[in-house]
Formats: C-alpha cells, structure tokens, sequence
C-alpha cells in the first residue's frame, strides 16, 4: 500500500503522521509546493518511528509527483486555511486553483488512486477534484468533512453527560458549513437516544456550537483546526486500505439519492477497498429533509462561485 498526502501544512502533516503510525502503508508520501517543507516534516516523523514502533516509511517530496507514483489512496490538504473573520467559502478563489493542479498532478502518476479532499471549501472543492478527474469515478473521489463534524458532535455531547466519546454514536449530514445537519434521531449513546438523556434546549445548544466548531477554533487559534480534521481524514484512509466497511459521513457525489442530484454533499455511506461501496438511504423526516435541502442550496451557491470561474 502507498497513501501520498499533498500539503504537509497542518492537517496534512497530521493526517500523515497517522496513517504512519497506524502503519496504514509501507510507504506514505508528504507533498508540498513549498521547497523543503515535506521532506523537513516527514523525516521528523520518520524519526520517532524508533520511538513509537512503526515501519510505515515516510518521505517528502516538493512538488515532484514522480514520487507519488501508484499511490492507492491521495489525501488533498492543500489550499489556504481560514482566518478569523473568513468563512470557508472566501477560499474559492485561491483554492479551486490549488486543487485542479494537484489533482492533474496526481492522476497523471497515480491514476487509480482513491482521491480524499480535505481543501476548503470542501464541497466544491470535491466537485473540483471531480470535474479535472473528468468525473471518472464518482465512488473514488471523496471529501473529509462529517468524521471531523460528527466528532465534535460527539465530543461536545461526551461533555456535556460527562461519560465517554466512545460511546457516543451519531451522524450528521449536509454540506461543511454552517448549514450542516446534525440528526438528533440518529444519535445514541450506548444504544440510548440522545433524546432521553439531554433536554432539547441543551441538545439545540450542542448542535449550534458543532455547526460553529470550525470558527471556534478559528477564534482561539488563529488559523483552522488540524488534529481532529487530521485524524478524521486517516480514519477514512483506514476504511480504504484496511477494506474496512466502516459506516459513517462522507462528502459523496449524489445522483438522485435524497431527491437530490449533480452535487457533493455529506451522507451516510459504506467505505471499503473501493472507496464508497454503497451511500445509505435514510428515511428523512420532514424537518431534516429540509435542512439537507436548505444545506444543498448553500452549496450550488458556492457551485455557481467555481462556475463563474469558468475552469472547467
Ligand atoms: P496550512 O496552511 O497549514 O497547509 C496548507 C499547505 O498547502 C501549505 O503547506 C502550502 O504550502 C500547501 N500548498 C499550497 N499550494 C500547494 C500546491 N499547489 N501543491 C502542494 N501544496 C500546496 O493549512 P491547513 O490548516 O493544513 O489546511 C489545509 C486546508 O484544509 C485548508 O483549505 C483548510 O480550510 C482545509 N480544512 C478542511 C477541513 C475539513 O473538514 N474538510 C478541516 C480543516 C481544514
Ligand atoms: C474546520 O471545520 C475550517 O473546515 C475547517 O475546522
């Protein structure tokens, strides 16, 4: 197995040092168009394999795709982070541009891989990564964003019962943005719904703070979060190359699932060895059907932003 993970800023670095660690790959490939910073950050990591115990080789690469060659699964980071006071859909500009020429680089090199986008905004920047695929494969190109949501999810209900993440189970759906839906009746702890543990006004709380998670950390830090974005986009590596069949939220391209077509968007899906095996049927009801439609139309806002860029 080889996994390339083009951007070695902060999430990239992340999800790279995680898949190592999880020795998801014999070798794993940190790109960055920025001269010596994949190779700096990826001997780093290689030295604490002695220490941690792992064998997953790790190696840098500015800008030199030759060394991505036949990669299984490509992670795409690259593309410029929030600031305080941006949303993530102010990114458009610089990072459609980003993406389109990564994702060239790596079909030319790699062109079965399973394609993982990270880069903001994430939605449209999957269409991106589709459309200069030449809409291949639509089970293999994918966006990281409802692990990462759905975590914050469950870590803020985990606080907020004072018992442990692990048992907290949820999905959320919708686009990555303030729009996303949080579903209340797909969330369980232990088997128990949320529902019977913590009253509706504290629930609507959580779901507002999870929606506004990403500008919290903004906020605090400055710049965009990277552990948890990091970690959530090496768990869906993990699904890949482990053929694992996990279920849980990705960033899949719809033809008709939901009422709803030609369009990325966060679902429930099935991941294995193929990248998304099957996209779950949830029976929605009224009140989170429209949402998933309102979360939509926030996205074909942003759509139309990249078609007026008239890249494709
Ligand atoms: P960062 O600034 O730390 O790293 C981005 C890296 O991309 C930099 O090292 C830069 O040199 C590199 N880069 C820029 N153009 C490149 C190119 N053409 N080829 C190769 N590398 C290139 O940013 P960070 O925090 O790692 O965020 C990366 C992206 O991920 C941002 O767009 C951010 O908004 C997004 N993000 C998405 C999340 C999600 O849930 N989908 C969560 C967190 C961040
Ligand atoms: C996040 O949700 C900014 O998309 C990034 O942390």
């Amino acid at each position: 197995m080889k996994i390339t993970v083009v951007g070695a800023g902060n999430v990239g670095a992340t999800c790279a040092d995680a898949c190592a660690r999880k020795e998801l790959a014999n070798e794993v490939v940190l790109v960055d168009i920025k001269e010596g910073l994949a190779e700096g950050k990826a001997l780093d990591m290689w030295e604490t394999s002695p220490i941690d115990l792992y064998d997953s080789r790790i190696i840098g690469s500015t800008n030199d795709y030759s060394k991505t060659a036949n990669s299984d699964v490509v992670v795409i980071t690259s593309g410029l982070p929030r600031k305080p006071g941006m949303s993530r859909d102010d990114l458009i500009n610089t990072n459609a541009k980003i993406v389109k020429s990564v994702t060239e680089n790596v079909i030319v090199h790699s062109p079965e891989a399973i394609i993982i986008v990270v880069s903001n905004p994430l939605d449209v920047m999957c269409y991106t990564a589709f459309l200069t695929s030449g809409k291949k494969n639509k089970n293999k190109v994918m966006g990281m964003a409802g692990i990462l949501d759905t975590a914050r999810y469950r870590s803020f209900i985990a606080l907020e019962l004072n018992c442990s993440p692990k048992d907290i189970q949820a999905v959320l759906m919708g686009g990555h943005g303030d729009t996303m839906v949080p579903l209340p009746r797909y969330t369980t702890v232990s088997g128990i719904p949320v529902t019977e543990l913590i009253g509706k006004e504290r629930l609507d709380a959580i779901i507002e703070r999870t929606k506004k998670g990403g500008g919290e950390l903004v906020n605090l830090m400055g710049t965009s979060a990277w552990y948890a974005p990091g970690t959530a986009a090496a768990q869906m590596v993990e699904a890949i190359v482990r053929d694992q069949k996990r279920i849980f939220p990705v960033c899949s391209w719809l033809e008709g699932e939901y009422g709803l077509s030609d369009i990325y968007l966060g679902v429930a899906v099935k991941s294995g060895k193929d990248g998304i095996d099957e996209i779950i049927g949830l029976d929605l009801k009224g009140e989170e059907k429209a949402l998933l439609n309102d979360s939509a139309e926030s996205v074909r806002d942003v759509m139309k932003v990249l078609d007026d860029m008239k890249m494709f």
